[in-house]
């Protein structure tokens, strides 16, 4: 089975250098090196791109005489791109995908003046969220998660890293992961699944117990089950120290499980610093870290993903400093943060931010949603880039100019999706 995409406007491959390496600094906005000019096709065999040339010549090859139509034969269908922009399948490297309940009541409690601590501190926050969660049942689960994932590969969603986290328990962590596993046979979107037990302390067990039970049970359970590609924690004062984020990270590390981790995402407790010394794939949130140890996530290959939705959400400034990773040369990507507190699936949203509220460059910010996050995906077949041999996970957009992608905050840019070279949304 053959796909052809025809007719494209500018084509976003981001193929600079070494594609299996982030890119950085002013190769993320180099138009020359990242963008062919419009007029290109792309041939997709068996979900892989085989061939990136101009558009003429391979409907001249594979369909002489084509009229416009689709579905030309069993063998190929073809896709007109009408002159519209092609780019890279959007990877969402960080997402809270799976829970249940409602927390827009916080919101007037944010207004009034509350932290998220203090909301917390009430009975808000996470605590509440684990309640609803724990007592759904798994068909629910399966059922909110499989929309949430169709509406974000409505969205250009074709990778999404996943958090287990609204459990705290053996039996409630486990399950969210194995709803992750369950969903990934029901949807073309690439699921990632993490562990993230040190989200929070449950409120039935001592601190101590429950670091013992992370360590002790659910870390043992989940290796068991081979359910996880990661381990997470929200380092942060409040929830777990650097201390006990490091005991948790190393003894994943152990066993095999690498890290992604919340860190410093309200003031600066040496989460980054710790996440470089540890060698984490991820440290995500990273508003309040140091200099200092932003370099040192750059020298250990530790990727700097900015949420810019949970700030958003917060009525917090968006002042994260994306321009001085830009200007130092640190890798750094972005993604949704989707959670109850942030009901931001749209990566296209997140580029909005990136572009319209923190000054960077539409390309440079779409690197930082496919090539960049997808270099911590190491092991998997997603690259974020279009080039022969690259999966065919791809979005067509309705701009013909790729910088389309995130200049629609209330609109949806993508026109076309494909997956593995699956056609999963058209118009
Ligand atoms: O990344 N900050 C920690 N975890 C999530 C939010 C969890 C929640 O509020 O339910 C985050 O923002
Ligand atoms: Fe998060």
């Amino acid at each position: 089975m053959r796909t052809l995409i025809v007719n494209s406007g500018e084509l976003a491959h981001l193929c600079l250098g070494d594609v299996r390496e982030p890119l950085t600094g002013d190769d993320m906005s180099d138009r020359s090196n990242n963008i062919y000019p419009p007029g290109q096709g792309i041939l997709i065999e068996r979900g892989i791109i085989v061939q990136i040339t101009d558009s003429q010549s391979l409907i001249a090859e594979y369909a002489p005489g084509w009229d416009g139509q689709r579905d030309i034969s069993a063998e190929l269908s073809v896709v007109d791109a009408g002159g519209r922009a092609i780019v890279p399948g959007f990877v969402d490297s960080h997402t809270h995908l799976l829970w249940g309940g409602d927390r827009s009541s916080e919101m007037r409690l944010r207004q009034s003046g509350l932290t998220y601590r203090q909301i917390a501190e009430l009975g808000g926050g996470i605590a509440k969220t684990v309640a609803s969660t724990r007592s759904m049942s798994i068909e629910d689960l399966l059922s909110v998660g499989m929309s949430r994932l169709d509406y974000a590969s409505s969205l250009g969603t074709t990778s999404m890293e996943v958090k287990s986290g609204y459990g705290l328990s053996v039996e409630s962590e486990l399950r969210l992961l194995e709803a992750v596993d369950e969903l990934s046979r029901h949807t073309r979107v690439n699921l990632f699944p993490t562990w993230l037990g040190g989200h929070d302390f449950p409120s039935d067990c001592t601190r101590s117990e429950y670091l013992d039970q992370l360590i002790s049970e659910q870390l043992p359970s989940v290796m068991d089950q081979g359910i996880a590609l990661w381990a997470d924690v929200f380092c942060e004062p409040g929830w777990f120290s650097t201390d006990e984020t490091e005991a948790i990270v190393l003894a994943s590390k152990e066993l095999g499980l690498p890290a992604r981790l919340h860190v410093d995402e309200f003031e600066d407790s040496g989460g980054l610093a710790l996440a470089a010394d540890i060698g984490a794939v991820s440290a995500d949130h990273v508003a309040k870290s140091g200099l200092d140890a932003r370099k040192a996530a750059s020298d250990s290959g530790t990727m700097q993903t900015f949420l810019p939705g949970t700030p958003y959400v917060m009525g917090a400034s968006l002042d994260l400093p994306v321009q001085t990773c830009m200007e130092e040369g640190w890798a750094f990507s972005l993604a949704t943060d989707f959670n109850p507190n942030c009901r931001i699936l749209s990566i296209p949203f997140i580029g909005n931010l990136a572009s319209n509220r923190m000054g960077i460059d539409p390309l440079a910010a779409l690197v930082s949603v496919t090539r960049n996050p997808a270099t911590t995906l190491r092991g998997s077949d997603v690259s974020g880039t279009l080039a022969v041999g690259s999966r065919a996970d791809l979005n067509i957009l309705w701009s013909e100019s790729v910088d389309g992608w995130c200049q629609t905050p209330g609109e949806n840019p993508i026109s076309h999706s494909i997956i593995d070279g699956f056609i999963v949304n058209s118009p």
